[in-house]
């Protein structure tokens, strides 16, 4: 069996990590597509060193542009590679660009597809990824379901049992792989100077928030109210298209919110772990959160993440007033809840379902 690996921006490398690890130990011919969609050092390069990952066969290198541009660009390309590449399996991961590509192009070559991360919704039609899951998902043959609420999700909207597969999240397998190997390596604590639980940690990226003037700002307000309330400063490793946007709309970085540079995987894990409290709008870090037992506030109106919720590690608060009153009800929070996200066994549970 022969399986392409569809990858191309920082969650898809994190989260497809430990199945690469897999292949190579039980010996699966394998390669990896990039597509370039994500393509900065910090958000590229930086996790196949840290995480030390085979180069990608084929990098498409896309780049960043409008939605149609970019994904027709990678459609078209990653059509060409399978039909000469051909593999009997390309496996997808998550929401993006790059997996609405990457399934489509395989579906019209009648390749089958395996979608990790399947049945996921937020149940919010105007979020670019909501469609790329949806339709990722109808045209998977194998769906690798993190829980049993994506299960039924994906049962709801009338896909055949025996296609979908209860696996955990690979983000379990790649943060307990890699904290420990985290704490070997340099203290970003240190670094920063920070002290463990006197620091908050905040990311934010969606289109929804930062390219919205009104949200972006409202994110910036409630940082600011949080650290006039708790005293402890915000550390904002900021994704580039983040940055761009506080530029273009002229914001001053409030005080007491630490803007830095996006940080590389083994580094991110140890500013998470040691937070007091996680403040984002990620995917990938309100699941990291959960799995570190540090409580969250997600800075969206909804989330596809509902277990974390469910199990009382996550609040969700928007962009607005709502924020400084979940942070003050996760300050009081204990971290006494479940992991919902699996055993860390993901990988191999997923690539035993293709043989
Ligand atoms: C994409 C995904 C999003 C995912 C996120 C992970 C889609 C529709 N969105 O959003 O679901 O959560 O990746 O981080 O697929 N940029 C750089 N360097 C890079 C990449 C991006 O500077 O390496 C800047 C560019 O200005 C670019 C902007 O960020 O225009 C947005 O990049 P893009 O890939 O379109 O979307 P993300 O916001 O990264
Ligand atoms: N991450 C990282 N460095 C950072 C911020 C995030 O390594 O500075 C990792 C984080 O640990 C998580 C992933 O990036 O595994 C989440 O990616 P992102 O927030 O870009 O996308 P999403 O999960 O929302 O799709």
């Amino acid at each position: 069996m022969k399986i392409a690996i569809i990858l191309g921006t920082r969650p898809e490398i994190i989260k497809m990590s430990p199945i690469i690890r897999e292949c190579e130990k039980q010996g699966i011919e394998y390669y990896i597509l990039h597509t370039g969609q994500h393509y900065s050092y910090e958000m590229d390069k930086i996790f196949f060193e840290q995480l030390k990952l085979p180069q990608a066969k084929y990098n498409l290198d896309v780049g960043s542009g409008l939605h149609g541009k970019q994904t027709a660009k990678m459609l078209a390309r990653i059509e060409e590679i399978l039909i000469k590449d051909r593999p009997d399996v390309v496996l997808v991961q998550g929401d993006t660009n790059t997996v609405l590509a990457g399934a489509l192009a395989a579906s019209k070559l009648l390749i089958k597809i395996g979608h990790v991360e399947a049945g996921l919704r937020s149940f919010d039609r105007t979020m670019p990824e909501e469609t790329n899951r949806i339709i990722a998902d109808h045209i998977s043959d194998y769906l690798f379901a993190p829980t049993e609420t994506s299960r039924k999700y994906l049962l709801n909207e009338g896909i055949p049992e025996e296609k979908i597969f209860v696996t955990g999240n690979t983000i379990v397998d790649a943060a307990y792989q890699n904290l420990e190997i985290s704490k070997n390596g340099a203290d970003i604590l240190e670094e920063l100077g920070l002290t463990e639980k006197e620091y908050f940690a905040a990311t934010a990226h969606r289109a929804e928030n930062v390219d919205s003037k009104e949200r972006l700002g409202g994110i910036l307000s409630g940082f600011s109210q949080i650290y006039n309330e708790f005293g402890l400063p915000i550390i904002f490793p900021a994704h580039p298209r983040t940055v761009k946007m506080i530029g273009e709309f002229g914001f001053e970085v409030p005080e007491g919110t630490r803007l830095i540079e996006p940080l590389g995987y083994l580094e991110f894990l140890q500013l998470e772990s040691g937070a007091r409290l996680i403040l984002t709008d990620s995917g990938g870090v309100q699941e990291e959160s959960c799995i570190l037992k540090v409580p969250c506030v997600t800075l969206r109106d909804n989330t596809e993440r509902p277990e974390t919720v469910d199990v009382g590690a996550n609040l969700i608060a928007g962009c607005g007033e709502k924020m400084i009153i979940c942070a003050r009800q996760m300050m009081e929070s204990k971290p006494e809840w479940e992991n919902p996200y699996g055993n860390g066994n993901a990988a191999e549970l997923t690539l035993g379902k293709l043989q």
